[in-house]
């Protein structure tokens, strides 16, 4: 089933000039760009965004973070672009991330893990929701 995801391309991940060997991977994976955007989040956005962790310990640390500096987010569409997108990630401690994933190579801790992703087709459409509206997403599919 043809699938748009959100990806979340971290501050860290920005600052040290990652964003096109990340964009680079999804798209050698033959995902497709269906809207991208820079944008550097208020606190009140990265709260909304992560407003299921509300009442975990590090969310506090988590909304420091993701607003430390600008974002890339993106819109993912292909096959399967959910589960893909996530194989392509690695798991979210780099430690545990299989050879090859995005978080294995880059990542440096399981906070600063370099890049976000939808975890299932109800989260994937509100956080595509989040930041884009219908016409800012381009299906490449239709
Ligand atoms: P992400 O996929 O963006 O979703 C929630 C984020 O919380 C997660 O990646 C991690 O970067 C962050 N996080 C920070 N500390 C922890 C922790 N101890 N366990 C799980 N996630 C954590």
């Amino acid at each position: 089933m043809i699938e748009q995801t959100l990806s979340i391309i971290k501050p860290d991940g920005v600052k040290r000039n990652l964003i096109g060997k990340i964009t680079g991977r999804f798209e050698q994976e033959g995902l497709h760009i269906a809207a991208m955007k820079m944008k550097w989040l208020s606190t009140k956005e990265a709260e909304g965004f992560y407003a299921v962790h509300k009442n975990r310990p590090f969310f506090r640390e988590l909304v420091d973070f993701m607003t430390s500096g600008p974002v890339i987010l993106t819109v993912l569409e292909g096959e399967n672009a959910i589960g893909r997108n996530r194989d392509i990630m690695g798991a979210t401690d780099p430690a545990k991330a299989q050879p090859g994933s995005i978080r294995r190579e880059f990542a440096r801790s399981i906070g600063e893990n370099t890049v976000h992703g939808s975890d299932s087709p109800e989260t994937a459409r509100q956080e595509v929701a989040y930041f884009f509206s219908e016409i800012e997403r381009v299906n490449q599919h239709l």
